[in-house]
């Protein structure tokens, strides 16, 4: 029989990346502050990271969270069905729920695992009579494609936030007795414009569907007091996950719904069932994020004003900037080599923006994604932009 080379293929397989610019490879950063890192013994200012308020440095979660573990300790030592679930998995759902105005909430590890876990458990879940029809915008996150890895469903896919697209195809199916779900996210993560929410809810109602939001990038930045684009429409949303590992500036993930869903997921969805639950030091700095974060009225405005500036300015320059219309702005330049090479340049002079390429974004869109944080200063945008300006004939 012949032998395997299971390292030649894994080998191959990468080089095939490699030969298209694609290769990915890991960096390695020591953190200075939420918007300074070192790599390679250099400070860069960092335009990469999704610690939008600094609130990963933040004293008050830190003490707050060095506390809890003196007290609990680490792991929390089994799943919430198990011996896992404490009153502080309870005490920070509930004020999330307060928070998110829904009936109730429920904590996650990650939102990828939130989201791909919630879509795949009601898809396979057998309550159906009929297969379920997804129309899912066709920029949404790899883990709302992965939920939706299934082939008892019918998946389409509509133009990113186009609604007469979304609505063209609902009208398709308008007849069909099949349960529909609608999914967006709120804030794109790699184009940083927001979803309409609105039109979502008037088409989710119209055709009876069921409506899921993802809130990754919008939490803590959006909404009132930061909790969130949906809350103006949470009685008509379905379901709203978002993530605590951005402007929470920690980690895990929450899902904001019915009762019954939460009830749902507890008892049907493995990635809640079968794995242990959160342990206190993040329970920690999220219930403290969430205490904190409906007072930073003062950072998220100097987040949104700055973000406005760099954003006119590069419209201003010709930049491809997309429909950017939040502090993530894509700089759209299409060929992958091209992107790594204006990356590498900005590191020269002190700048750290990452090249994202495909798959992450669609072929042919490579592009530097900046993200604003409040952190930032006047200063620091006018360099980053001053160095961008230098590469413009070349992009
Ligand atoms: C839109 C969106 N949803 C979900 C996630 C995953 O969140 P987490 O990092 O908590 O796994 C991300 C992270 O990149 C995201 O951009």
């Amino acid at each position: 029989m012949k032998k395997i080379n299971f390292d030649q293929l894994f080998f191959n397989s990468i080089f095939e990346l490699k030969k298209k610019n694609l290769e990915r490879g890991l960096k390695l950063l020591t953190k200075i502050d939420p918007v300074k890192v070192k790599y390679k013994q250099k400070v860069l200012l960092n335009f990469s990271s999704n610690d939008y308020l600094g609130l990963s440095q933040n004293k008050t979660i830190k003490n707050y969270t060095i506390n809890i573990i003196k007290k609990y300790g680490m792991g929390s030592g089994s799943s919430r069905l198990v011996s896992g679930n404490f009153d502080f998995h309870e005490k920070t759902e509930k004020e999330l729920a307060k928070k998110k105005k829904s009936e109730a909430a429920i904590i996650f590890s990650t939102g990828y695992l939130a989201n791909y876990s919630i879509l795949s458990s009601i898809f396979n879940s057998n309550i159906f009579k009929k297969k379920p029809i997804v129309f899912s915008d066709k920029l949404n996150h790899q883990c709302i494609y992965e939920g939706c890895k299934n082939k008892d469903i019918k998946f389409l896919r509509f133009h990113h936030n186009d609604m007469n697209h979304l609505e063209y195809l609902l009208k398709k199916n308008k007849f069909k007795t099949n349960p529909k779900f609608i999914l967006s996210e709120t804030v794109f993560s790699m184009d940083g414009d927001f979803a309409d929410i609105e039109s979502l809810v008037k088409l989710k109602k119209k055709y009876n569907s069921f409506l899921f939001l993802d809130e990754a990038h919008a939490t803590g930045v959006y909404g009132d007091n930061g909790f969130g684009l949906s809350l103006k429409f949470s009685n008509d949303i379905d379901c709203v996950t978002g993530t605590f590992s951005k402007a929470f500036g920690s980690f895990g993930a929450y899902v904001s719904c019915s009762k019954n869903l939460k009830s749902f997921l507890i008892n049907k969805c493995p990635s809640f069932i079968y794995s242990t639950s959160l342990p206190f030091s993040l329970l920690a700095s999220i219930y403290s994020s969430i205490k904190i974060i409906p007072k930073l009225k003062n950072e998220r405005k100097k987040l949104i004003k700055n973000s406005f500036y760099l954003r006119e300015a590069l419209k201003k320059e010709n930049f491809n900037i997309g429909n950017s219309q939040t502090n993530l702005i894509p700089i759209i330049i299409g060929d992958p080599k091209k992107t790594i090479s204006i990356s590498k340049e900005l590191e020269r002079k002190g700048l750290y923006v990452v090249p994202i390429r495909p798959p992450s974004v669609p072929p042919n869109s490579s592009r530097l994604r900046i993200s604003i944080s409040s952190c930032h200063s006047e200063n620091n945008i006018k360099k980053l932009f001053n160095s961008l300006k230098m590469f413009k004939n070349r992009i």
